[in-house]
């Protein structure tokens, strides 16, 4: 298995053809929380992966509580591998709203956002990793509509954005929604503009 180390934490790489490979947008949302989290705080990280972020959190944050969720069972077992505890399930389906034991601090998901026709779906679980549906904002849009029965009163939200599907839409829904948004971080890779956008729940 390949590994890769990144602030102090050594991340076992899945198949490339089966598990989302960390990239610009991975490191972009970790150092985001880095940021962000203070030593004691309960997290949530949706859509792990390989495990990267979660694992760099670990690795570089005291007395952290971390879980993640998953969709995809080769991701969820190499999460598993990294270290991070992972329940395989679509978005938060699997935990229930309103438990003290499921309210968090800080909950992270730097979801598919490729606007993706029929044709373009890549085939098997990886579809998961890029897949936005048409708008490219499918999964951001149902996440954010449940997010809020997942935190605690102040609790914040970090999301990875692009620019191809754009700040706009994202911003305006995450208001309405009840949230203070401002973004956090931004960088230009290529053809888009990736950002992360912080919730603080009002
Ligand atoms: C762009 S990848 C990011 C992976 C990892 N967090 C990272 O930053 O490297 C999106 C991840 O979200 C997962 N995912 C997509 N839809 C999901 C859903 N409905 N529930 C849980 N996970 C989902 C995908 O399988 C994929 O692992």
């Amino acid at each position: 298995m390949v590994e890769i180390e990144y602030r102090k934490a050594r991340i076992k790489l899945g198949y490339t053809d089966l598990v989302y490979e960390p990239a610009e947008d991975s490191v972009l949302l970790a150092d985001a929380a880095l940021k962000e989290a203070k030593a004691g705080i309960h997290i949530l990280e949706i859509g792990t992966g390989s495990g990267f972020v979660s694992a760099v959190l670990l690795a570089n944050l005291k007395d952290i509580r971390l879980i993640a969720t998953e969709i995809n069972p080769h991701a969820a077992r190499c999460a598993k591998i990294n270290g991070v505890e992972v329940i395989r399930t679509d978005l938060f389906k699997a935990l229930k709203p309103r438990s003290l034991e499921t309210r968090f601090d800080l909950i992270l998901f730097n979801p598919p956002y490729l606007p993706t026709s029929r044709e373009e779906k890549v085939p098997g679980w990886l579809n998961y990793a890029f897949d936005g549906g048409t708008s490219g904002r499918e999964t951001l849009d149902r996440f954010l509509n449940e997010v809020r029965d997942y935190l605690k009163p102040g609790g914040e939200i970090l999301v990875l954005i692009s620019s191809i599907t754009g700040l706009d839409p994202v911003k305006e829904k995450m208001e309405k929604l009840g949230f203070a948004v401002d973004v956090v971080t931004r960088k230009k890779i290529s053809f888009e503009e990736l950002m992360v956008v912080r919730g603080k729940l009002l």
